[in-house]
């Protein structure tokens, strides 16, 4: 007995170990690097391609990257959710040590879409990726990123790197991977789809998915569709205006009673361009007002709204 229990004892003392190691490991080996292989691309930026970029970036990048001071030089990033670690976002205005003046076009179309920086790590999910944005809407981002727009000249401030908590380190590890680089051209589809172009936007462009459906942990980014409570709401969100107070994202499928089945285009209009809510109360922090979207794509995704199939989940909306 004595003996059982010493080589049970030798047993358990060898898994602690192992477990210990591969913490340590983790830990200490932070986010993983991989090789990459940007494709050989030189956009050629004309004055339409930058206007595009620039209604582009003010949907889907600025948000995060542009400071109280009007300009890309990055801020501390207030809406993460603890379990996350502390991130900054960073500086990318243009200036003499700019991150973006390193990257080639091919490298930020590869970052853009793969997470992959350009010096191989990969970016944890607090910078989105945008593996389905067609292949003109990233090279105008690459022009407007080039361009001498006033909110891109330079600035020095310098934001820390960020801090991954020990859960983002295993997630990188074990489920957060870079995105295969698409291997065909992507087109987005005509605005006069309706349907097909409001999917386009929700899914591909404006992300509207990622924050609407069940939980950051649980998207499908390849196939937005498939995630966990697509579009039904009930992602816990922090505001980033106190960094504290939690807002849940509203359930944005057509179901009646949780959802907004009982809303007219209008409404849906009205909150998705300028953030009101037809109770007359604004709708709070992440959620932006869209107000580059035209009302035209506000329709677009309006309609394909009503393709998606409703999901009865109500939300703790505390407003
Ligand atoms: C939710 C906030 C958020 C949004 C939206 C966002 N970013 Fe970022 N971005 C970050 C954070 C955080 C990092 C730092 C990533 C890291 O180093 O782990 C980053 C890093 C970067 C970098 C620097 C990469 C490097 O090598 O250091 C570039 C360039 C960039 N983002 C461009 C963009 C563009 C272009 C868009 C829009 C298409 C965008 N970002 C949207 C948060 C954001
Ligand atoms: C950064 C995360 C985020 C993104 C991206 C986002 N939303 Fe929201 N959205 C929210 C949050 C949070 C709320 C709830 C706000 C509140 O309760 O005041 C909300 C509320 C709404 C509402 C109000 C519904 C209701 O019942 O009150 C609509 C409609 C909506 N979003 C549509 C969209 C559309 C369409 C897009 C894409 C163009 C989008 N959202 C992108 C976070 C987001």
């Amino acid at each position: 007995m004595k003996k059982f229990a010493k080589v049970l004892g030798i047993i358990l003392g060898a898994v602690v170990l192992i477990i210990l190691i591969g913490a340590a490991t983790i830990n200490f080996g932070g986010i993983p690097s991989y090789e990459t292989n940007p494709p050989d691309l030189k956009v050629e930026p004309d004055s339409a391609l930058i206007a595009e970029g620039k209604k582009l970036a003010t949907l889907v990048c600025n948000h995060c990257h542009m400071a109280p001071s009007g300009k890309l030089e990055g801020q501390p990033m207030m809406d993460l959710p603890p379990e996350f670690g502390k991130a900054w976002i960073p500086n990318i205005t243009h200036g003499p040590n700019s991150r973006l003046a390193q990257y080639t076009d091919g490298e930020l179309a590869y970052f853009l879409r793969t997470g992959v920086k350009r010096d191989g790590k990969y970016a944890p999910p607090w910078m989105p990726k945008f593996p389905l944005l067609s292949d003109e809407d990233v090279h105008s981002i690459i022009a407007y990123l080039r361009s001498d727009a006033p909110e891109l000249e330079p600035s020095d401030a310098v934001q820390p790197a960020p801090q991954p908590s020990f859960l983002v380190k295993l997630l990188c590890r074990v489920a957060f991977k870079p995105l295969p680089y698409p291997s065909e051209p992507i087109s987005a589809p005509p605005i006069t789809d309706k349907v097909a172009y409001g999917r386009y936007l929700v899914d591909g462009k404006v992300d509207c998915y990622s924050c609407h459906s069940a939980d950051f942990k649980t998207v499908n980014i390849l196939e937005p569709p498939k995630s966990e409570g697509y579009l039904g709401g009930g992602n816990l969100l922090i505001s980033p205006e106190d960094g504290k107070t939690k807002i849940y994202t509203a359930n944005i499928t057509m179901d009646k009673e949780t959802g907004i089945g009982n809303w007219t285009e209008e409404q849906f209009i009205q909150a998705v361009r300028f953030a009101r809510h037809p109770d007359g109360k604004p709708l709070r922090q992440p959620m932006a007002p869209f107000s580059a979207l035209s009302d035209e794509e506000a329709s677009a995704i309006w309609a394909y709204l009503q393709t998606v199939p409703p999901i009865h989940n109500e939300v703790q909306r505390n407003r």
